[in-house]
């Protein structure tokens, strides 16, 4: 398995109850770092797609409208289905439905990759976003907080494990293909993954947690994950994890 020799700074478990009980533990990071920004800066944060976001994201814009400051807020994707913006596989379509509409969350605040484009070409702009949008460290676009899902091949954003060398690219994001359905997608790279000052990766269910054991307790007969990888140069990884999904670890 190709793992981490040594986390940069040991990924913090937290094993929650139920959904809601992590999302709270978002919710709560999230003020408390807006808090803490400097007074002309925006927080930004990169959301993940499938379906576990979708309790997160109901959670947080029902309980949260008014106990944080959605308006320091830029929000970005860690990948996205190239697919147009009305599809229903698009992670854009998922988080303006459940999270942004409820929330009144200003456009010019919202920075969706465009999945009805050239995967090659928006790939490119997207990057080019990232550079002009973000605060950057050691010349790299620096997210404040990326939210990661697993997939049960050991994927995380669109980095799926037939491909696990993107995560190594020198680009910023680069076009994935889902090793199933042939997909196009749109993905951060490890560069920029890594890079963050906060990363969660939120799984739960019974079915993530072989790899999660694989994984966290890096069990090296296992195969090379891609969520193997993010391991934050100089930020805090934390799992945020359900009993189930942390049931062997
Ligand atoms: C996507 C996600 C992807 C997701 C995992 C887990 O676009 O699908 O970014 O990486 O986080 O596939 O998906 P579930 O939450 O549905 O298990």
């Amino acid at each position: 398995m190709e793992f981490i020799v040594s986390y940069n700074s040991a990924p913090e478990i937290k094993i929650f109850d139920n959904i809601e009980l992590l999302a709270e533990f978002i919710g709560i990071i999230w003020i408390d770092q807006i808090q803490n920004l400097e007074s002309n800066n925006f927080y930004s944060l990169a959301l993940s797609g499938g379906s576990t976001p979708i309790k997160i994201f109901q959670y947080l814009s029902t309980n949260y409208k008014n106990r944080l400051n959605w308006n320091r807020i830029k929000f970005f994707w860690g990948d996205e289905r190239c697919v147009p913006p009305d599809n229903n596989d698009s992670n854009y379509k998922l988080a303006k439905e459940i999270l942004f509409e409820p929330l009144n969350i200003s456009e010019e605040n919202i920075f969706r990759i465009l999945g009805e484009e050239n995967p090659v070409d928006e790939s490119d702009r997207y990057s080019k976003v990232l550079q002009t949008e973000l605060c950057s460290r050691n010349g790299i676009p620096k997210f404040d907080f990326i939210l990661l899902g697993m997939g049960e091949d050991g994927h995380t954003a669109s980095i799926f494990p037939q491909e696990i060398n993107l995560f190594h690219s020198h680009n910023f994001c680069q076009v994935a293909e889902h090793p199933i359905s042939s997909q196009k997608r749109i993905t951060l790279t490890g560069k920029i993954i890594n890079n963050a000052s906060t990363i969660a990766i939120a799984a739960i269910g019974e079915s993530k947690a072989k790899k999660i054991f694989d994984v966290v307790k890096r069990n090296r007969e296992a195969d090379p994950y891609p969520v193997s990888l993010v391991n934050p140069l100089e930020g805090k990884l934390y799992w945020l994890l359900d009993k189930e999904s942390a049931s062997l670890i």
